[in-house]
């Protein structure tokens, strides 16, 4: 199994792909770290497979293949329901590329009333999007980004941990790619914060995970909480 670290590195979005299932060992190490993160975040996610429901309205805007397993990010709703699922949703993105599968996370324009069937997502809970997950036709392209000097700042010499933390947030996954974060470092503490826009709390849970892993969580403090 490759690192969190190479994981972060390797990741990109990928839409295409081959028809291979996902092993049933593979499945119920998914399923088991679902379990525990919604027991942990009070959330409602599932994993589906064998199903392509969800997204089928999506594949009218952009190019499809096989796409036939996904997680549901679900949860009760609350205010930081979006954040808690970026969050929790980075973390199985990333282990979904450990254990050597590819991803593409789809916000707003899912089919809500499909991932919550076959979901099995119960009353009352809302949906922010899905995860597909299976063995890419390739393994996607960087996107393009910002430098570390457009959403981040140190006051004074920059520590290695910090340096990492921000180059793992410019590889997260965001909505529409925007990179919109502004991040500040003071001695141990990090203050991150967002723009506005659809999927900005989204967007914050999942730079928070990936900041965390690259800077290492004994090396700082969130200045936000
Ligand atoms: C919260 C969120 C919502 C997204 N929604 C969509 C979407 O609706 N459709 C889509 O094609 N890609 C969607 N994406 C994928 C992004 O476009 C993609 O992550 C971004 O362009 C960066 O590329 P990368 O994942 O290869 O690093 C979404 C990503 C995130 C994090």
């Amino acid at each position: 199994m490759i690192s969190i670290d190479e994981a972060i590195q390797n990741r990109h979005t990928v839409r295409e792909y081959k028809k291979t299932p996902i092993p049933d060992d593979i499945a119920a190490q998914i399923r088991e770290r679902i379990k525990e993160l919604n027991a942990q975040y009070g959330l409602e996610m599932r994993l589906v497979t064998g199903s392509g429901d969800a997204i089928s309205f999506i594949t009218k805007f952009v190019t499809t293949k096989n796409v036939n397993n996904y997680i549901v990010l679900a949860g009760r709703d609350a205010k930081d329901l979006e954040e808690r699922l970026g969050y929790c949703g980075a973390d199985l993105m990333l282990m979904a590329q450990m254990l050597g599968l590819n991803s593409w996370w789809v916000g707003g324009t899912i089919n809500k009333g499909a991932a919550r069937k076959t979901g099995h997502i119960p009353d009352g809970c809302r949906i922010t999007g899905v995860i597909v997950l299976g063995y890419g036709e390739t393994q996607g392209v960087p996107h393009k980004s910002k430098k570390a000097e457009d959403i981040a700042k140190y006051y004074g010499d920059a520590p290695y941990w910090f340096v990492r933390g921000v180059g793992a947030v410019l590889l997260a996954p965001t909505a529409l790619n925007r990179q919109d974060f502004k991040i500040r470092g003071d001695g141990k503490k990090v203050l991150i914060g967002t723009g506005g826009g659809a999927m900005a709390k989204t967007d914050l849970g999942i730079a928070k995970y990936f900041f965390e892993a690259g800077a290492g969580k004994e090396n700082f403090v969130w200045n936000n909480e």
